[in-house]
């Protein structure tokens, strides 16, 4: 198979992690024998001090000509305390989202057993969760009109939804539950939002095309309340731009570590894949991120982009091995960890290619 993929490393920890996932990306080439090209591109904070664009034309012209895109991560602690700069890195991600047409954001919450151990909930509540979100990418408060009174003491962002835009997100999740446990749970604030009850009405009529799967709505101050008292419950969870963002944040803790989630971002045209992470600067540079997420989301790149189910699988059960061997990185190690497991980007990175050889 012949692939051209765009790597977007963005800021902060994002160039040394997808150096991980892209080497990943040369291993299944060679293994497999497939031809991957590779480009990249800038966004962010980086583009901004380049050009002064967080998303430059010619980077947005190059992820509409490839076929996949692998996207590292984006912020600058600068911008966090300015609450008054314009041009900030985040606009270049939400951007690129609505211009790819990405609405659909898959993120997977994969529970290695291996990790139980390193997140602050109880291995019992944990073991056996297996979720899969679905959320809202390219609407919501996210893009909804933005004013701030010009003395400064009035703000709004406006939420609001169309009809289609819940549709097609809600008819991607039903299929994608019919796959699996055949349960889904729509969280939404409905109780008080009207945008929510906008959702939940599309929602319970695409819900008839799918008899077989069954359908729980939920608000999501009593989602995110059930998240963490009983994860297990989740198969399928559907929701809109903001709730989540914040969700899947929280349910990383499942995962043991923000540093192992992977994300896809789908929909009309080329496919988006990233880690849930952020930009992490306090520690960018250093060798100190996990490169575990940005493997992971070239594992889903394979599978999802390209319909290579038995590359992904391997790429995965490579990272499954790596962690059965007892290698971390530091935000994924324990008390039990001797310190002669934990590792570097590099060394954890170098692993995970010694396990897919
Ligand atoms: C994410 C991030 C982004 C979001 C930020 C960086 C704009 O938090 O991908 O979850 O809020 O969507
Ligand atoms: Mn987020």
């Amino acid at each position: 198979m012949n692939k051209n993929i765009l790597i977007i490393p963005g800021d902060g920890i994002g160039q040394e992690v997808t150096t991980w996932g892209k080497q990943a990306l040369e291993a299944v080439a060679r293994k497999y024998g497939h031809v991957f090209s590779f480009d990249e591109a800038i966004m962010g904070h980086t583009a901004i001090e380049a050009t002064g664009n967080p998303l430059p034309d010619e980077t947005l012209e190059k992820a509409k000509a490839s076929d996949a895109i692998l996207f590292g991560a984006i912020g600058h602690a600068k911008y966090d305390n300015d609450p008054s700069a314009k041009v900030r890195p985040e606009q270049g991600l939400l951007k690129i989202r609505k211009e790819l047409g990405l609405y659909a954001n898959l993120r997977p919450i994969l529970l290695f057993d291996e990790l139980l151990e390193a997140s602050s909930l109880k291995p019992e509540v944990l073991r056996g969760t297996d979720i899969l979100f679905f959320r809202e990418l390219t609407g919501d408060v996210y893009f909804g009109e933005k004013t701030r009174s010009d003395d400064n003491t009035f703000a709004s962002d406006l939420m609001n939804y169309h009809r289609y835009e819940v549709e097609r997100i809600a008819r991607k999740a039903y299929e994608a539950a019919r796959t699996r446990n055949k349960k889904l749970c729509s969280v939404d604030k409905a109780n008080v939002l009207e945008t929510s009850r906008l959702w939940r009405d599309v929602v319970q009529e695409i819900a008839r095309e799918y008899p077989d799967v069954e359908t729980e709505h939920m608000f999501i101050d009593n989602a995110a309340m059930q998240l963490v008292k009983n994860p297990k419950k989740f198969d399928v969870v559907l929701t809109a731009n903001l709730f989540g963002d914040i969700l899947t944040d929280e349910a990383s803790q499942i995962a043991g570590s923000m540093g192992m989630l992977a994300s896809a971002s789908i929909g009309d045209g080329t496919g988006f894949f990233e880690p849930i992470h952020g930009s992490a600067h306090d520690i960018a540079g250093q060798n100190k991120a996990n490169p575990l997420a940005s493997i992971l989301s070239a594992a889903l790149m394979l599978d999802i982009a390209f319909g290579l189910q038995e590359e992904a699988k391997a790429v995965t059960q490579a990272v499954a091995d790596t962690l059965k061997a007892g290698w971390r990185t530091g935000d994924i190690a324990n008390a039990n960890t001797s310190a002669t497991h934990i590792l570097g980007t590099n060394e954890m990175g170098a692993k995970v290619l010694e396990y897919l050889r």
